[in-house]
């Protein structure tokens, strides 16, 4: 089956299994899986591994469940436990969920991640939105066969791949929330101080190993993406250390503004 395909199925399952389809997908990253009961009122619960096309992922701290919450008038499909390129997966098992989220009817795709800062003025904590994406993965989930017919050509323009009107909104509801622009790379090492000069000069102001391809998949979707790093560590060279451990408590420890945030991001659709 093409991967288009299997995410069709997939949507339909999660649709059939969540009782009714979604508007809103909420992705979440290394150390938000703690948001995942405040987003909304939870109304039903399936493991991941359960709906067609899913793996389990093999990272501490990413657990493989899909909730559907309600948020006021939004029907969240709140989705933890992402699957990523250093585990081994494909760009198409990569973006599966993604793509099962928008099959079942979500047209805003928010992406949340865990990142380093590379940028001096966003320090450990801040939640950021992303305003654009550096891929350097090397890789595209859309290269390989043409997507079957009735789906948009693979030819996809990223010229407004974060939804600059949702940020505004997001801007609005909290003015003192940092932008930046985000590099994807496979990792699983995070990087060392040449990469991060290197990063740095092309622009980069955060730096992680998820969300590039995601995003490049829903929007060739024709859903509206959402970014939302949070920066749980200076990136290599920037002073401090880098373990996992600490991304993951630097997230519980952000926790009250990151909810805020997405708070935001999901009502501003
Ligand atoms: N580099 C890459 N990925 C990351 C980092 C980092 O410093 N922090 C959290 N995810």
């Amino acid at each position: 089956m093409n991967p288009f395909e299997r995410a069709e199925r997939a949507g339909i399952e999660l649709v059939e299994r969540l009782g009714g389809s979604f508007d809103t997908a909420v992705v979440l990253g290394s150390g938000w899986a703690e948001v995942a009961g405040k987003l909304g009122t939870v109304k039903g619960e399936v493991a991941a591994e359960a709906v067609s096309g899913f793996h389990s992922p093999s990272v501490p701290g990413h657990g493989g469940t899909i909730r559907a919450a309600d948020r006021g008038d939004r029907r969240v499909l709140v989705m933890a436990g992402r699957v990523h390129l250093y585990e081994g997966h494909s760009p198409a098992d990569v973006v599966h969920g993604v793509r099962a989220a928008v099959m079942a009817g979500c047209s805003h795709v928010v992406l949340t991640n865990a990142a380093g800062s590379l940028n001096p003025s966003i320090g450990v904590g801040q939640p950021v939105l992303i305003s654009d994406h550096i891929n350097l993965t090397g890789l595209s989930p859309l290269s390989g066969p043409a997507p079957p017919e009735g789906y948009p050509i693979r030819f996809t323009d990223l010229t407004d791949l974060y939804s600059s009107r949702i940020r505004e909104a997001a801007r609005r509801a909290d003015p003192a929330i940092a932008e930046g622009v985000y590099a994807g790379l496979v990792g699983p090492h995070f990087e060392t101080p040449a990469e991060i000069t290197m990063l740095a000069r092309m622009g980069a102001d955060l730096v992680g190993m998820s969300t590039v391809l995601e995003a490049i998949a829903a929007r060739h979707l024709g859903a509206e993406v959402t970014g939302v790093s949070l920066a749980t560590n200076m990136a290599a060279g920037m002073g401090g250390t880098l373990d996992h451990k600490e991304v993951l408590e630097a997230g519980q420890a952000a926790q009250g503004r990151v909810v805020a945030v997405l708070g935001t991001v999901i009502g501003s659709r």
